[in-house]
């Protein structure tokens, strides 16, 4: 049990993905990050509107298996952003809406996951930071790049240089965090979420996640470009032309 599971369910239209690795706060080794990889092809996902990710009650994850980080080369490490440390990305591109669960401890590659969903609920519990520079490495999980976009450099010269721990407070108030629910109740206030989003026409809410991810990277005129020819998409999807009768 200490290698660690993925339990997956449903509740509703949503999918519930529960990181379940406790004894090692959920540390996230390879065996996680494939067990997390194979959840996001499992049919109970495939066929949701909206996924959230959890670690449970007490934790959400300690961050990368540090007990791994020591042994890997870089032919190693190059390796493995295409195995199973390609489940950063996988989960930003889902085209559900995602929502984090947050309580307790959040920290480097759990951060890391928290920040490749749409949306973070925490428990006043939750603790927020990225450590790695104090351990001589860095958030490379796209940590870095999504803390820049969410809080700014300043900020984010705090969280990842600085290694400060937040928390559930402060990182709402940094706009880390969506929402930080009563004691215990973050996962029930993150499924309320999902559901709220799954009610939402999906191919509007996939295609308007990838025009957002691009809209934080390119310029003004592309940017502009891109939401116009996506509404014209769309509202041809939604309301296709009627025939006309002459
Ligand atoms: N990788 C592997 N194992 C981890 C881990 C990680 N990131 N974080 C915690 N664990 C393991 C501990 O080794 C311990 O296992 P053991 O009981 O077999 O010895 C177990 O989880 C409980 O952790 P422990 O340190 O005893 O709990 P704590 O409440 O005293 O401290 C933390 C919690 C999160 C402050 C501390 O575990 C920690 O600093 N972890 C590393 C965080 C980190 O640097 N993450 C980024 C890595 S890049």
């Amino acid at each position: 049990m200490s290698a660690g599971t993925v339990e997956i369910r449903r509740s509703g239209s949503t999918a519930v993905l529960t990181l379940r690795r406790e004894a090692k706060l959920n540390a996230l080794s390879t065996h996680l990050e494939r067990a997390l990889l194979r959840a996001l092809d499992d049919k109970a996902v495939t066929t949701s509107r909206a996924v959230v990710l959890t670690g449970g009650d007490k934790v959400f994850s300690a961050g990368a298996d540090t007990g791994e980080l020591r042994e890997m080369t870089p032919e190693a490490i190059t390796a493995y952003y295409r195995d199973s440390g390609a489940v950063y990305e996988k989960v930003a591109a889902l085209p559900q809406p995602t929502v984090s669960a947050i309580a307790g401890y959040c920290l480097g590659g759990g951060l890391e996951l928290a920040l490749a969903t749409d949306f973070r609920v925490a428990d006043p519990t939750a603790q927020l930071g990225l450590p790695e520079v104090g351990i001589g490495i860095l958030p490379s999980s796209g940590g870095t790049y999504r803390t820049v976009r969410a809080v700014g450099p300043a900020r984010a010269r705090e969280l990842v240089l600085r290694g400060r721990r937040l928390t559930a407070a402060e990182a709402h108030a940094w706009g880390l965090l969506t929402e930080v629910s009563e004691q215990g109740a973050h996962l029930g206030h993150a499924l309320r979420l999902a559901e709220e989003l799954a009610a939402l026409p999906p191919l509007a809410v996939a295609v308007t996640k990838r025009v957002i991810d691009v809209a934080a990277d390119s310029p003004r005129e592309s940017s502009l470009l891109l939401e116009q020819l996506a509404y014209a998409s769309l509202n041809q999807a939604t309301h296709p032309p009627t025939e006309d009768p002459t």
